[in-house]
């Protein structure tokens, strides 16, 4: 028979002692941990105490207050609507609305047909923007946005003329006013070509808007009593459809001769079926 290697003998020994003295041991504490059943050992432990109060010990828990019945008006705040989380920006904001929304109300959008028309007539339909800019700061054409085009032409009128039959009809020859420089305009001076005459391209009340809407970029005054005709006389004209060609004779003789190379001075001959175009002269003063 074959021998069992006395190491192998010596660990099953220490083994088996090894698990004796284990359960030993286990055996004092296992029963008291593992069931609370069990009777508590003397003094008493937590588990033991919680697990029943004897009869004759007073109980400490207050007595339960009946709850009184809550005035009508809580009942009535606890039932309310309130407003949800999500409206809250909204509510906050509300204040800053009813300051901002009579702003809006005294300042409604300037949509006058004659303001929009004639800008887009200036921009667009004649193309003056594309020498002289759209907010008239100039380019091959002179600026409007300085002093210079009221100073040369204190009156529409002349403008009118100017621009009906452009710079090459008067080429080198001295137009407009004199300015606060103590000079006047050269026709063909700017050197950067020639006003095209719109004679032929525009009716005479779209001459009118270009031309307004120029002095109106130029920082114009417009409020007289005489420029408001103007100004109600060709919103009516321009919304009636008026199709006017322009008459250059008519412009040259109701333009100032002292401004105006060519002009007459001698004023529409019908003032009263044709007056002539522009602000009607301010009355004088009795
Ligand atoms: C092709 C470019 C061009 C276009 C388009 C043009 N202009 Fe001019 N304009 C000029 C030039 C260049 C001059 C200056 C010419 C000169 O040297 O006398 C001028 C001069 C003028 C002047 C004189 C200004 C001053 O201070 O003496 C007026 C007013 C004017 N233009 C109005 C208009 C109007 C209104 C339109 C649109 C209907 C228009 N222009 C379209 C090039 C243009």
């Amino acid at each position: 028979m074959s021998e069992i290697p006395e190491h192998l003998l010596k660990r099953s020994r220490s083994a088996k002692a090894g698990k004796s003295g284990g359960d030993a041991g286990a055996s004092e504490s296992a029963p008291a941990a593992a069931s609370p059943s069990a009777p508590a050992p003397a003094g008493g432990s937590a588990p033991a105490a919680a697990a029943s109060v004897p009869a004759n010990l007073p109980n400490l828990d207050p007595e339960p207050v009946p709850a009184k019945p809550e005035p009508h008006f809580v009942v009535a705040a606890k039932a309310r609507r309130r407003v949800p989380v999500w409206a809250l920006p909204i509510v906050a904001a509300l204040p800053v609305w009813a300051i901002a929304y009579p702003g809006t109300m005294q300042e409604p959008p300037r949509e006058d047909p004659l303001i929009t028309e004639s800008t887009l007539l200036y921009t667009e339909e004649a193309g003056c923007a594309g020498c002289h800019g759209a907010g008239g700061g100039g380019g091959l054409g002179y600026a409007f946005t300085n002093e210079s085009l009221l100073e040369t032409f204190p009156d529409p009128i002349d403008q009118m003329v100017h621009v009906a039959r452009g710079s090459a009809a008067i080429q080198g020859q001295e137009y407009g006013a004199e300015r606060r420089d103590g000079a006047r305009r050269v026709s063909g001076a700017k050197g950067s070509g020639q006003m095209p005459a719109q004679e032929k391209q525009l009716t005479q009340i779209k001459l009118e808007m270009v031309i307004f809407h120029e002095r109106e970029l130029a920082g114009e005054e417009q409020t007289s009593p005489e420029y408001i005709e103007w100004m109600d006389n060709m919103r009516e004209r321009f919304e009636g459809g008026e199709a006017t060609p322009i008459d250059l004779d008519f412009l040259l003789a109701c333009a100032n001769p002292e401004i105006t190379p060519g002009a007459t001075g001698e004023g529409s001959p019908d003032p009263e079926t044709e007056p002539c175009p522009g602000p009607p002269p301010a009355e004088e003063d009795a």
